[in-house]
């Protein structure tokens, strides 16, 4: 909607010291709705309709009318939604192929530790050439470029690794992307890192605190805060430049070997890293290695490891990957930072399966660059001095309030307390007593033998396990309910008129509500808009994938993978709870289905059974599938696959390739593997060596094939 078509107020044009009250709120509510209009033509639609200069009028008139009326600040004030977190309001993209991470190694051993996985998987012996490139891991965002017939069409974020952040008008005012590609393949999605330089961080810092903004802690928090930016004419102000180490989807690969294809890419235009170069083992990659950390400090921009690659795209290919990460990379991190403070104070925290942690209450320390104030203790062992082997760590000294700690951090990962300095312990300490019931709920918090965690015994009345239990099923690879996250939760937890105690409460808000809103409405942080929004959004998720669903009811020992792989196996929701209603643990057919499912483990299994047989659980997990439209899970729709949905046993010696290898392949063709042969199993693969497998395949009349017919079978796939 452009200015001059807004509709006419009353109050649009009266000077900001002449509005009365009503004026003021009137106006308001006509600016929020502009600019939240702009917003939408700008980053959903990629279509502004206004000029940047008229945005800025408004959002500028906004803040003017703000301090002259401060109560009359609005829930959804366009001015909350400059500089900081401002994810709402992006549009989305689902990225066609997955954005994925890396695994992380620390040691030298993990190198050659990665080699061997790679040769084995590949069945490459010792002395087989097997060229790896080697460059620095930069420590920015990654972004992914789509050019259609040469022009940039789209940029997206990370995301989740599977839908991202439509980023592209901010990305077309970063200086290293190109808008037009000459000779490009006519699809191309190029992905790298977007980073910050040392010096323009400092300027950019410098900048901001002379004009009273908002100060970042560092290059990378500065990057991520200026990509991200609703206006993109905030992001062009500032310094951001990109490297090129990857791709997405394609329509002809750009060479037949990592490094060739990012010389491509540098000959496209991109900027790629100097530092990148082709190792032939795992020697060659810690001398690389130890160069590039050499140089760490004088590069001018921050980079937090080295990240070797399978050379070969066509043995990358045959490597593919591990539910988040591909298995022909290795992210080889510097050594964590370390700093040393005082212990204030050891809080404990109950998690969602009722785990107590103890957290580290620090003064506030630099760590690389980073302000710490909390660390994790691990557990009540860790404190003592013992360790995971009941062994002692750090010589047996055991961790008091009111000593000197020392703290590190490695990339991402929580702060933890490494060491004690004893030298400086106070005198009159005593050593930390761990409490043996909830701090939350007072029930009985026992350890399991053989296990270093307490857990409260409180179950679903323990508010802290709920609260958790809540959070987590709003979580991203849950529900990920958009306006519904930790704080939120927090606050209806909390509320007496319209609670969220049990993720069933979060469906039947809207219809508790039915008051015109009234209720969520009057809330601090709602306004009627915010709150039909919020029920929309809530609305939404009830159609859920069966594995989404799985994860979300937060069951121990049960995971993405895990959640997917159970879902996978018994299709729908009626399938899945009554096997494990029927289940009874360690015999019995479903029991012994649940184990034959690759990837599932007795304590996985029997985690799953006691929670969907305990009665309160259970009956607050059937409040919520009554709310929900449970998606069946679909056998990976894989295009002209003679194995879909089929499943298959490999037993005996395969000879062309590694078990896991022949697993990976059948699963990308959407087959399941099984541990062993029942009246399930559609196909056996037996190699030389098969004993009883493919005595009862034969005895049940399975198909059984050898390593060459199942080639066969699959063909080039
Ligand atoms: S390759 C399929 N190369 O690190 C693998 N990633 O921890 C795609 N990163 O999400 C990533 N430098 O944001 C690759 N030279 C590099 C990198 C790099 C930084 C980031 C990237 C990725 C994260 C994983």
């Amino acid at each position: 909607m452009a200015l001059g078509e807004t509709q006419s107020h009353a109050a649009d044009h009266i000077a900001v010291a002449d509005l009365t009250d009503d004026q003021a709120a009137q106006e308001l509510e006509r600016l929020a709705q502009a600019v939240a209009q702009a917003n939408v033509a700008y980053h959903t639609n990629d279509a502004p309709d206004i000029t940047d200069a008229e945005y800025d009028a408004l959002k500028r008139r906004n803040s003017a009318i703000e301090a002259r009326f401060p109560g009359l600040k609005r829930s959804d004030s366009p001015s909350d939604q400059v500089g900081g977190a401002v994810a709402e309001g992006f549009g989305k993209i689902a990225h066609r192929v997955r954005m994925l991470s890396l695994e992380n190694g620390f040691a030298d051993d993990d190198v050659t530790e990665f080699d061997q996985r790679v040769r084995r998987y590949l069945n490459l012996s010792d002395d087989a050439p097997l060229a790896y490139t080697a460059e620095p891991k930069i420590d920015g965002l990654s972004l992914s470029l789509r050019y259609e017939n040469g022009q940039l069409i789209q940029a997206a974020t990370r995301g989740d690794g599977e839908v991202g952040e439509n980023v592209t008008a901010n990305a077309r005012t970063i200086a290293d992307i190109p808008h037009v590609l000459t000779g490009a393949p006519a699809l191309l999605e190029v992905r790298g890192e977007v980073y910050m330089s040392h010096a323009d961080f400092a300027a950019l810092n410098d900048r901001q605190a002379a004009s009273g903004g908002k100060t970042f802690a560092n290059p990378r928090n500065a990057a991520a805060g200026s990509l991200r930016q609703l206006d993109a004419s905030i992001t062009k102000s500032r310094p951001l430049r990109f490297f090129a180490y990857a791709w997405g989807d394609l329509s002809d690969p750009l060479g037949a070997t990592q490094s060739g294809s990012i010389e491509r890419l540098k000959s496209l235009g991109f900027m790629v890293n100097p530092l990148t170069c082709v190792c032939d083992g795992p020697a060659d990659l810690l001398a690389h290695y130890h160069q590039i950390e050499a140089q760490r400090a004088t590069l001018g921009y921050d980079i937090d490891g080295v990240v070797y690659k399978v050379d070969n795209l066509e043995l990358q290919r045959r490597l593919g990957f591990r539910s988040t990460t591909p298995r022909w990379a290795l992210a080889h991190k510097f050594p964590a930072e370390l700093a040393w403070t005082l212990l204030e104070a050891i809080d404990i925290q109950v998690g969602r399966t009722g785990a107590l942690s103890p957290v580290a209450r620090l003064r506030p320390v630099t760590v690389g660059g980073v302000v710490v104030s909390n660390a994790t203790l691990h557990n009540e062992d860790y404190i003592a001095g013992i360790g995971g082997d009941g062994q002692p760590i750090r010589g047996g000294k055991d961790i008091r309030v009111g000593d000197w700690v020392q703290v590190y951090r490695a990339g991402d990962v929580i702060p933890k307390v490494a060491d004690v300095d004893l030298s400086k312990r106070p005198q009159g300490t005593e050593k930390y007593v761990f409490p043996d019931t909830c701090p939350k709920c007072g029930s009985a918090a026992p350890r399991e033998p053989g296990d270093a965690i307490r857990r409260c015994s409180g179950g679903l009345i323990c508010p802290a396990q709920a609260v958790e239990k809540l959070k987590h099923f709003v979580s991203r690879a849950a529900f990920d309910i958009e306006g519904l996250g930790a704080k939120q939760i927090e606050m209806f937890f909390a509320d007496d008129t319209l609670p969220i105690r049990e993720p069933a409460d979060i469906f039947t808000l809207a219809a508790r509500d039915s008051a015109n809103l009234t209720r969520l409405k009057n809330r601090d942080g709602f306004g009627e808009t915010s709150a039909k929004k919020l029920f929309q959004a809530i609305d939404d998720k009830r159609k859920i994938p069966l594995g989404r669903l799985i994860f979300a009811l937060g069951i121990r020992h049960v995971g993405e993978n895990g959640s997917s792989i159970l879902a996978q196996h018994y299709g729908t929701w009626d399938a899945f709870e009554s096997a494990m209603t029927a289940a009874r643990i360690g015999e019995g057919p479903e029991w012994q289905d649940l184990l034959n499912i690759d990837g599932v483990g007795e304590v996985l299994a029997a985690s799953v059974i006691t929670t969907l047989q305990q009665q309160a659980e259970r009956a607050s997990i059937d409040r919520l599938v009554a709310e929900l439209d449970v998606q069946p899970a679909q056998a990976r729709a894989v295009a002209d696959s003679p194995v879909a949905g089929k499943t298959v046993v490999f037993t005996g010696t395969l000879e062309q390739m590694t078990r896991a290898e022949a697993k990976a392949r059948a699963e990308a063709l959407g087959a399941k593997v099984a541990g062993s042969v029942s009246a399930k199993t559609d196909i056996v693969v037996a190699g030389p060596g098969a004993g009883s497998k493919a005595a009862k395949a034969e005895e049940l009349g399975i198909l059984t094939l050898d390593e060459q017919g199942w080639l066969d079978l699959i063909g080039g796939a």
